[in-house]
């Protein structure tokens, strides 16, 4: 399975914010926006990732990132020269996608909860064919996709951003595909909006009787930072999180040396980089506890 951070778009609904800075790479909280959906592709165990963005900010993220070796995975990149809908991930990244599998993130999107990282890894390794989304219960669905469900699960309906939604169950930006999916979204029309729709690809799957939907339970957080609101509240939610726990939230050199994707060293290099900044100086202090807690699972 290879996995795709989307990142492009003029993220219009922030300006001024946007106006010269790429979205995905705002700060939320005390980490980049990228960090977050990044994590969870790791969290999933995928260790090739294409990040697609803008012509004029792709490399700002091959600054932030690197070739992802430092990380223990590969990370290339595309751009994608006019922002025509989220379903041209699929063609802009044909070449990348190969023969294999994809899942894809938005890179605006951030989750968090119990166990959420054991969930995508679970659901990387017991997928096989067809499509696989997930239904997020939201209070007002209007703005976003949504799925409609039957009282077995059974997916019965997708729509984007209906005036009526038949459902509350929203669709967040975390999807997995089989191979045929470029070929799919080659074949999409655009919507009223102008853009090839995700949805009408969920949509292809669902007529062909292959379009799964894993429901994601309220002990999940899900954000959409794509706004000023959403932005600010994502922010405010990790900062809460953070200061509690004490432990960070979708740290990418945490979860690259939990997984066992870097070395000691590598991890402790990554992290003295950082020490002047309340991350870096997280990073070095737990590095006894991740040890520990391999060690009694058996990882060394
Ligand atoms: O956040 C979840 C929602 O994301 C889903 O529920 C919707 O079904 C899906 O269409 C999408 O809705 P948005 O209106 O939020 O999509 P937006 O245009 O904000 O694009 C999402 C991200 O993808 C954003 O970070 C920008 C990036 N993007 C967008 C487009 C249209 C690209 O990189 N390229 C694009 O062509």
């Amino acid at each position: 399975m290879k996995g795709i951070v989307l990142a492009g778009g003029k993220g219009t609904r922030l300006y001024p914010l946007t106006t010269v800075l790429s979205k995905q790479l705002l700060p939320v909280f005390d980490k980049p926006m990228v960090y977050y959906p990044l994590s969870v592709l790791m969290l999933a165990g995928i260790k090739q990732i294409l990040v697609i963005s803008s012509t004029d900010h792709l490399d700002l993220y091959k600054n932030q990132l690197g070739d992802g070796s430092a990380y223990g995975v590969q990370i290339s990149y595309k751009n994608q020269d006019t922002p025509r809908g989220l379903a041209d991930a699929f063609i802009v990244g044909k070449e990348f996608i190969g023969e294999d599998d994809v899942m894809m993130i938005l890179g605006d999107n951030i989750f968090y909860g119990a166990n959420f990282g054991e969930l995508v890894n679970k659901t990387v390794k017991d997928f096989s064919t067809g499509a696989t989304i997930f239904g997020y219960y939201v209070k007002n669905p209007k703005p976003f996709g949504v799925v409609e469900f039957d009282k077995s699960g059974k997916v019965l309906s997708v729509e984007e951003k209906p005036a009526n939604p038949r459902s509350n169950y929203i669709i967040p930006g975390l999807y997995i595909y089989d191979n045929r999916v470029s070929e799919i979204a080659m074949n999409v029309e655009p919507s009223d909006r102008g853009e090839i729709e995700i949805t009408s690809v969920n949509d292809q799957y669902l007529k062909i009787g292959e379009l799964h939907a894993i429901k994601l339970g309220r002990g999940i957080a899900w954000f959409d930072a794509g706004t000023p609101t959403g932005l600010l509240q994502a922010s405010n939610f990790i900062e809460a999180i953070q200061n509690q726990q004490g432990f960070y939230v979708s740290a990418i050199e945490e979860i690259a040396f939990r997984k066992g994707f870097i070395s000691k060293e590598q991890y402790l290099k990554l992290a003295e980089g950082q020490k002047n900044s309340p991350y870096g100086q997280y990073l070095l202090d737990i590095v006894d506890e991740i040890e520990d807690e391999k060690r009694s699972q058996g990882k060394f």
